[in-house]
């Protein structure tokens, strides 16, 4: 495969502001400096994985902004293909090819704009004392990636080895892009974040499904829930997704499936990951960085508990610095922060 991993999704500049307490309704508070960084779900993934050394591209839509510019450069510098990221006018599907990218200034080649064209999408997010986030996403021309963009992405799908998906995009493109992996052959990853219902075919697809807490309840809203998470897991298995990863935050993450762990009961079995205890910045995009790490290792033939293990020490390197992409480390980095280096034998 040309690509370990394309993400299929969104591209958000997050702009930030810190803060002691977050505002009520009607309430003003005083925060930090604003900072403003390029996000977004799957941009975030694809950085994540592009710099711990994945052949990535991203299929998104930027708006032919100076934000559109910001989140081009970034994945750039993560080392992603710009194959995949389309920019301009949204009332005609994107073109995608090697050089797909229509970036004025990137690329020498500025397109003509249109009144109609829809700005980048923006995160509005706060970030408090203990590093928690809150965050609003206005969508812009992450809501204008259609299934003709996929369509039109044919190539990209074909030379995916995994393609991995977020919710932050229109729900009937998420599903064309995992028709599309299906049909490609290519393994899919999906996090449905935040949280919407899956069509069922979609979820049949799942190999992973990445939840957290907040997502699997969400998406088990009709059965009452404990606090187990080996109990989530499996109802949510019995949502039809092949395999299933629950994060947890500082405690790691549980992965359920076939051929996973000791103790397997038809064909399925679960194990928990624990995770490095780290001092807590900033965790946004930090479910990304897991998720983007994640599907690079699926993606060179890791079993999905050894990518999860790497993917957890991934994603705590990403909450002990700010902002999302910025925070993301690279295959050293773990390595020295962790021990960890990637499974020789899954390359
Ligand atoms: O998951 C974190 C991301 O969610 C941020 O980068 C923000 O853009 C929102 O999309
Ligand atoms: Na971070």
């Amino acid at each position: 495969h040309e690509y370990d991993l394309l993400v299929v999704g969104s591209a958000n500049a997050d702009l930030v502001i810190g803060l002691d307490r977050r505002p009520g309704p009607g309430e003003t508070v005083l925060g930090s400096d604003l900072r403003v960084h390029p996000g977004g779900k799957g941009a975030n993934q694809a950085a994540a994985a592009a710099r711990l050394g994945a052949r990535t591209t991203l299929l998104a839509r930027v708006g032919d902004d100076a934000y559109g510019r910001m989140l081009a450069e970034a994945q750039r510098d993560a080392g992603a293909a710009l194959a995949g990221l389309l920019v301009g006018p949204t009332d005609t599907p994107g073109t995608v090819g090697k050089d797909g990218i229509r970036v004025p200034g990137a690329t020498g080649a500025p397109e003509a704009v249109e009144g109609k064209d829809a700005p980048t999408g923006v995160a509005l997010i706060t970030v408090d004392a203990a590093g928690d986030n809150s965050i609003v996403v206005s969508p812009g021309a992450n809501a204008r990636l259609t299934p003709d963009d996929v369509a039109a992405a044919r190539g990209l799908f074909q030379a995916a080895a995994v393609v991995s998906l977020q919710l932050e995009i229109p729900l009937e493109t998420v599903a064309a892009a995992a028709r599309a992996a299906d049909e490609h052959g290519a393994r899919l990853v999906l996090n449905p974040s935040p949280p919407a219902r899956l069509p069922e075919d979609v979820l049949a697809l799942c190999d992973p499904l990445v939840v957290n807490e907040h997502e699997a309840r969400l998406l088990l809203e009709a059965q009452s829930l404990s606090d187990d998470p080996e109990e989530w897991a499996t109802a949510l298995l019995g949502l039809g997704p092949r395999s299933v990863v629950v994060t947890l935050g500082a405690e790691g993450a549980l992965v359920a499936g076939p051929q996973v762990g000791a103790e397997v009961t038809d064909g399925v079995g679960m194990v928990r990951v624990p995770s490095p205890r780290v001092q807590a910045v900033d965790t946004t995009g930090a479910g990304d960085a897991f998720t983007g790490a994640l599907g690079w290792r699926l993606g060179r033939g890791a079993g999905l508990e050894e990518a999860v293990r790497y993917a957890v020490r991934v994603g705590s390197f990403a909450v002990t610095r700010a902002g999302a992409q910025e925070s993301y480390p690279t295959a050293a980095d773990v390595e020295t922060a962790t021990g960890h280096a990637p499974a020789q034998g899954a390359e």
